[in-house]
């Protein structure tokens, strides 16, 4: 039926739209200055074969949202590095994400042995030290968007409340090692939290990880309507906006979104009259999803910049 087909290609465009609008967005990065390897040295051919093997790693199993690995461990040149994805983004953001990091890692970081990359969907990282099963606190990163909110005592409440949940979730389910809680601020003003730890920290290693990150978040960021706290082991996030999926996955979120179409594309090919009416207010629909995507996928503008505004104590200890 011709009709069935112009409602599936109309649902379709919504999901193409989403797609394009997915961007990856850099939060911050981090590069010990204090030992460097030299170009062609045997660290720089272990540091290109631990990078290429945790892009085959994220790239071949769809369900890796972390993988550690190392080269040349049992001698002085080992390098050891590991990815970890936000555990909610789908595994192709999070293979995304990784391919790009390591793209951009070699850019930023040249020939420094020890680095930091986090984006906002992933983090990857390597070293000269084997750091797996390590709790570390150190280097930290983070930053907060600039603007202020009313009211900040109350809010700053609020978020320490919220995000002692998200961290509670995140560390009493090993499994997924990450949790989140929105709370509602006032009439206007929704808070979202989220937290998550290594898969490799115990309970109470994560549990102690996000407190740290959170008093770090609750110090440095006061009043301000968004912040985050990187640590190698944990990290936390706050906006008031949605930045985060609430189903477990993407993916499923997607295949939920994919039987709403298939149920909405029967129902609209047999009820002619809903059909015209749906057309007409086909533009308004269509603005209304571009905004919603926006919101969840593009995430924060003020991201790339916000870094600059940071307090040094937070962002350049070694
Ligand atoms: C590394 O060196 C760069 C350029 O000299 C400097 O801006 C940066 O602060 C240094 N980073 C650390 C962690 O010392
Ligand atoms: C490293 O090796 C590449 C190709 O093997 C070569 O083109 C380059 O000049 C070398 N760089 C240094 C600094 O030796
Ligand atoms: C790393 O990836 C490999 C290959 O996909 C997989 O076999 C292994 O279990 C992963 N390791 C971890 C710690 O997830
Ligand atoms: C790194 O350290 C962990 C914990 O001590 C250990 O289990 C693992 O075998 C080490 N890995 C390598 C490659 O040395
Ligand atoms: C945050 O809450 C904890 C208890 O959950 C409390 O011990 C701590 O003092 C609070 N921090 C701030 C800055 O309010
Ligand atoms: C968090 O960890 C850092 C680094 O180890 C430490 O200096 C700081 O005192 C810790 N903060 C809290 C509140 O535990």
């Amino acid at each position: 039926m011709p009709r069935t087909r112009f409602l599936l290609l109309f649902m379709l465009s919504f999901f193409t739209l989403k797609a394009a609008e997915s961007t990856l967005t850099m939060s911050s990065h981090y590069c010990s200055n204090s030992s460097t390897f030299a170009p062609n040295s045997t660290y720089h051919a272990n540091l290109d074969r631990v990078l290429d093997v945790l892009i085959r790693d994220v790239v071949a199993d769809p369900d890796n949202e972390f993988n550690f690995t190392s080269s040349g461990a049992s001698s002085s040149e080992a390098v050891y590095g590991s990815f970890m994805c936000r555990g909610d983004v789908s595994n192709k953001e999070c293979a995304d994400c990784v391919k790009n990091a390591r793209v951009e890692i070699t850019q930023l970081c040249q020939m420094t042995k020890t680095t930091f990359m986090w984006y906002d969907q992933c983090m990857l990282r390597y070293s000269n030290t084997n750091f797996t099963r390590k709790m570390e606190l150190e280097p930290r990163l983070g930053g907060y968007n600039d603007e202020n909110i009313d009211q900040s005592d109350e809010f700053m409440k609020l978020l320490n409340q919220t995000m002692d949940h998200a961290a509670r979730e995140a560390a009493w389910h090993p499994s997924r090692m990450y949790g989140h809680r929105n709370a509602k601020f006032n009439q206007e003003k929704t808070l979202y939290t989220f937290a998550q730890c290594v898969p490799y920290l115990s309970k109470n290693d994560c549990w102690y990880c996000l407190r740290n990150a959170t008093s770090s978040l609750l110090s440095h960021q006061k009043g301000k309507i968004g912040g985050r706290v990187f640590l190698p082991s944990c990290f936390v996030r706050f906006e008031i906006y949605p930045f985060y999926r609430s189903s477990s996955k993407g993916k499923v979120h997607f295949l939920l979104k994919i039987s709403a179409a298939i149920i909405a594309a029967v129902v609209g090919s047999t009820l002619l009259f809903y059909m015209i009416v749906w057309h007409l207010r086909r533009g308004s629909r269509r603005r209304v999803l571009r905004r919603e995507s926006k919101s969840y996928l593009e995430e924060d503008p003020i991201g790339g910049k916000f870094l600059n505004s940071i307090p040094c104590n937070l962002i350049c200890k070694q």
